[in-house]
């Protein structure tokens, strides 16, 4: 299990999603592609399209304060997770920390999809050599690096973004253990060039999600102490309801117990992981005790998971 002697808890939550909502069929018209193929491949219905990664991310982490009964000034950083800046530089946690009106440090992470996982993970590291209380963000706007007419990847992506607000406790706190990974040799099988779009190789790409997701999550249950019997709730990453199913079966983890928001919101990279979050705490789904994974691949590749006991 991860010594942790300072931990974290999280003590609020929020996501933002653009208001305007692109159906499979409004795609259909514009692109030669199905409702039918888009939802029985990929398990989206609908995706949320618009806005900016920073103006996502203030809303989220200001309803995230909210929930925490927190003040702005109260935070001592903000780690933003996002593949999709709105400038290469300064990082879009720049804006977001003056946004938000958070008056101290304030970083982007880029792990794609993985990137939120990581972020949370960084975020204890900062609470335990003594950061008290962190905002921890993963916003994207995909549809900006999205070539619209290009239906291989224009039908899964989405935008949004999700927050929590984690304060440091002494002991272990939620997180009971964490495993990254990332294998830059597979870096082209997702990439998108410098003002160019979002390339991808969806069927090598799926082959490999489905491995990493398993091995990873395994390491960080046995890591935990724990079986997968003891998982009550999986938070995976939103990327094809397919990868979500096969990695339940390989993992042994029943269906029901996954956490699916992609057919409201499609892949929204490292936003998912934390919209379906949210999603789980607002419906009830997620109670006090009960033993979370999340976990989450993504380009680079990257791949990364994390077991919590919720509550605290
Ligand atoms: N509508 C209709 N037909 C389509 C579409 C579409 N949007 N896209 C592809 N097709 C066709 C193909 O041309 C192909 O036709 P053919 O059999 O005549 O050649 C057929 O459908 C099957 O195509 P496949 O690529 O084999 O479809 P697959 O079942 O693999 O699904 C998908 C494709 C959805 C992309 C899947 O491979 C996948 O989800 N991969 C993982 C994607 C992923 O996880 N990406 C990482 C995250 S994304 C990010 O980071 C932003």
């Amino acid at each position: 299990m991860t010594t942790i002697t300072r931990g974290g808890i999280v003590t609020g939550w929020g996501i933002s999603v653009p208001d305007k909502v692109v159906t499979n069929e409004d795609l259909s018209v514009t692109m030669d592609t199905t409702d039918a193929w888009i939802r029985e491949r990929t398990g989206i219905r609908e995706r949320r399209i618009g806005g900016t990664t920073s103006q996502l991310a203030i809303e989220a982490g200001v309803a995230a304060l909210e929930k925490a009964g927190r003040r702005p000034d109260e935070i001592d950083g903000v780690v933003l997770a996002t593949t999709t800046p709105d400038q290469i530089i300064p990082g879009t946690s720049a804006t977001v920390q003056d946004g938000i009106g958070v008056p101290s440090g304030a970083f982007d992470v880029n792990a794609a999809c993985s990137g939120f996982v990581y972020a949370l993970t960084v975020a204890h590291g900062l609470l335990a050599i003594g950061a008290e209380r962190l905002l921890v963000i993963g916003s994207e706007t995909l549809s900006r690096i999205t070539d619209w007419d290009d239906r291989s990847v224009a039908v899964l992506v989405g935008d949004g973004a999700g927050a929590v607000v984690l304060e440091a406790v002494d002991g272990p706190g939620q997180l009971l253990s964490w495993k990254l990974g990332a294998d830059g040799s597979l870096r082209h099988l997702l990439k998108c060039d410098h003002g160019g779009f979002l390339y991808m190789d969806g069927r090598e790409i799926f082959r490999k999600a489905v491995r990493v997701v398993v091995e990873s999550a395994e390491q960080a249950i046995a890591e935990a102490g724990l079986t997968v019997d003891d998982i009550d709730l999986m938070v995976p990453h939103q990327a094809n309801l397919r990868i979500i199913s096969a990695a339940c079966q390989r993992l042994g983890i029943p269906e029901d117990k996954a956490v699916v928001v992609i057919d409201r919101y499609g892949n929204t990279s490292s936003a998912s992981i934390p919209l379906a979050l949210v999603d789980a705490l607002e419906t009830g789904r997620l109670e006090e005790g009960h033993h979370v994974l999340l976990t989450g691949f993504g380009g680079g590749m990257t791949w990364a998971s994390a077991v919590l006991r919720w509550g605290g």
